[in-house]
């Protein structure tokens, strides 16, 4: 875990890439545009891994917003294949040894920094004539031009970045997917919200979603706990207390409207002090983009039971299959 300086070096970097400004506008029109990417396959009774298509999302968005490389691109395949090996190995033992999960982490890792290096190579070389670096400061220009940090170090501030930004969001959408499908009433009462929220859009003429929009999402929305708190936590244990277990286990998303006292005391998902996780707001973003759209353009049921595992991390056994069925609401 890095601690002082370190730490306080990635959190800056990770609080520059995530200013508002950009969540307002880059990561939020590419989360759409990657949404209608992924949508574009979905058919009438297509049986889709829900966990995959989680996985592709917020990937497809963290890529472009670290690399400026678009889904289509080779690159984004290579990228993602080794990432997967990748994490793999961080849960495993660390042995050396050919074959093993942490030796493949570890190859997938050379390769993922080969990737970074020619990224590097190309950018200097074109410098700042290439319109399309220049068009989108992504994470690595930002790097390369605000820090004196080698590959390795770029290398591992961009892989710790889509560790951070990528596998816990994706995990998280595929949670809401599992637990929306037992909760009609949910699912019926979030449509309502969103559809509100697209007439008001379109008698204004527009159709693009926008930071303004997601404070319009009452129901849908987080609960912020009010500033001045002062809570010493341990995390997992907050999420265990046997007076609230029976509660919290339970799928009830009306627990955080009103006056209730577990909303402030009893829910840190995104920890907490001076390590409270800078992507709170952007894992929202991707999150409410995702269930936006799939809201308003798609029904959807489970195709076989799954359930969610934790070992190390958060996992469905057989990827979420789901059966979606397209809607007109739009
Ligand atoms: C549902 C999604 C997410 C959840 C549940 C989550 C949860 C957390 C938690 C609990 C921590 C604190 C860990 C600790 O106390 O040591 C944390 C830290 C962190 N998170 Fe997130 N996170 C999410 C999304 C994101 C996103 C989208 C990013 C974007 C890059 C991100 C980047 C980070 C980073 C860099 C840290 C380390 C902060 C530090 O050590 O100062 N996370 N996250």
């Amino acid at each position: 875990m890095l601690a002082g300086d370190d730490h306080k070096s990635l959190r800056s970097i990770i609080f520059n890439f995530l200013n508002g400004e950009r969540l307002r506008t880059a990561f939020l029109d590419d989360a759409e545009q990657v949404m209608s990417l992924l949508m574009s396959s979905w058919k009438d009774g297509s049986l889709i891994s829900a966990k995959n298509e989680a996985i592709k999302f917020s990937f497809y968005v963290m890529i472009k917003e670290i690399l400026n490389v678009d889904p289509g691109e080779p690159e984004m395949h290579k990228l993602m294949r080794e990432y997967n090996e990748l994490i793999k190995g961080i849960a495993a033992i660390p042995l050396n040894l050919p074959g093993t999960s942490y030796w493949k982490a570890l190859k997938s890792r050379e390769k993922i920094l080969k990737i970074f290096e020619r990224k590097m190579e190309e950018r200097e070389k074109n410098g700042d004539e290439n319109p399309r670096i220049l068009e989108r400061d992504d994470l690595l220009n930002w790097l390369m031009k605000n820090t004196a940090y080698g590959l390795e170090e770029i290398g591992d501030t961009l892989l710790q970045t889509l560790f951070g930004g990528h596998d816990t969001t994706s995990r998280a959408i595929s949670l809401m997917v599992y637990f929306l499908d037992d909760c009609p009433r949910a699912v019926q009462q979030l449509r309502e919200e969103h559809l509100h929220i697209v007439k008001k859009k379109r008698r204004e003429r527009e159709s693009k979603l926008r930071w303004d929009d997601f404070k319009a999402m009452e129901f849908t929305k987080y609960y912020v706990i009010p500033h001045g708190c002062t809570v010493i936590t341990h995390f997992l244990a907050v999420h265990l207390d046997p007076n609230l277990l029976r509660i919290l286990l339970h799928f009830d998303p009306w627990r955080w409207m009103g006056s209730s006292d577990i909303k402030m005391k009893n829910f840190m998902p995104f920890g907490g002090g001076p390590r409270l996780c800078p992507g709170a707001e952007l894992s929202r973003m991707e999150m409410m983009v995702f269930l936006h759209h799939l809201l308003l353009n798609y029904s959807w049921e489970l195709a076989e039971p799954d359930h969610p595992i934790s070992l190390p991390f958060v996992d469905f056994p057989k990827g979420l299959p789901v059966k979606v069925h397209p809607l007109s609401y739009k």
